[in-house]
């Protein structure tokens, strides 16, 4: 059952960003299906950084259009993924545009460049690359690990991908898989689209996304699957509120689950 009175309760919220350890939420799931809507909101309510790890492989297919690249060099894409320098930053207080994060690659600011919709149709391309992923995910688990420790200024961090869960942070104590239906997640992005003024048909959008999760998912390198221990959420029918109680409710049943296992060590 949702208990959607929990997101209300800013104690309660305090007492279970303070008890996970290590305090690593990892959440999955394919191409608009609200990943970053829960995870932006349950990182502000525990006072957890946010990590959309997904900016990092939209920064290489970003540079490499940028630079002339041609994405089906996996040479040369590679070597770029190894030589640019990508800073993820909480947004300025002066930063009103939307923004959960900013985005820079060697200095410049393409928090919104790398949502471009070629960036979305060749992403996927980009990120099967092992070379990309093993400079990606080294980057990715240096950052987990360091937050999960309480060693930095935020007193923990939710991480949201493809393979968090599965590959980058096996070990973090709570795993989501959030999952919508395909029409569903390409009407919300077709939405999102049009109110940034991208005028895209639906049909489009549906097939565009379709066939990145099949890349995603069908990759032999961390492909996008469910951890065998992550919580499922289905939020086709959800509001953003729903989801976010029913995390807030995996939540607790991870607290409780380690309170339990630090009491019989
Ligand atoms: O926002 P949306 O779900 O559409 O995509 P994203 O999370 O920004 O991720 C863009 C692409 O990066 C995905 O389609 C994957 O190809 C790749 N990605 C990945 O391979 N591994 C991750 N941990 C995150 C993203
Ligand atoms: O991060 P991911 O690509 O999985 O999705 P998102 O950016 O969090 O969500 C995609 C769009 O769906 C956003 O515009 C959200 O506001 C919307 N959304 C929704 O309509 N209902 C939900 N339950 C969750 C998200």
């Amino acid at each position: 059952m949702i208990q959607a009175a929990h997101v209300h309760q800013p104690d309660l919220l305090d007492e279970l960003g303070a008890q996970l350890h290590p305090a690593i939420i990892a959440i999955d799931g394919p191409a608009a299906s609200g990943k970053s809507t829960v995870g932006f909101r349950l990182a502000n309510a525990l006072d957890y950084l946010f990590f959309d790890t997904g900016v990092m492989y939209r920064a290489v297919t970003w540079a490499a259009l940028a630079r002339g690249v041609a994405i089906d060099d996996e040479t040369a894409i590679g070597a770029l993924a190894h030589a640019i320098t990508i800073d993820i930053l909480p947004p300025q207080p002066n930063q009103h545009d939307g923004r959960h994060t900013t985005v820079l690659v060697d200095g410049e600011d393409v928090t919104w460049l790398i949502r471009a919709p070629e960036v979305d149709r060749n992403v996927s391309a980009v990120s099967a690359y092992p070379e990309v992923r093993t400079a990606m995910t080294a980057k990715q688990r240096a950052i987990a690990q360091r937050y999960g420790r309480g060693d930095a200024e935020k007193r923990g961090i939710v991480m949201v991908g493809r393979d968090i869960g599965t590959v980058v942070m096996p070990d973090a104590p709570l795993k989501l898989y959030v999952d919508a239906a395909p029409e569903e997640r390409a009407r919300r992005r077709h939405q999102e689209l049009a109110k940034q003024g991208k005028h895209i048909p639906y049909a489009e959008v549906l097939a565009d996304m379709v066939r990145r999760d099949r890349i995603d998912s069908e990759r032999p390198l961390s492909p996008l699957r469910r951890a065998a221990d992550a919580i499922r959420i289905d939020n086709s029918t959800q509001t953003a509120e729903d989801t976010l109680a029913q995390a807030i409710d995996a939540l607790r049943t991870a607290v409780d689950a380690s309170l339990v296992q630090q009491d019989r060590n």
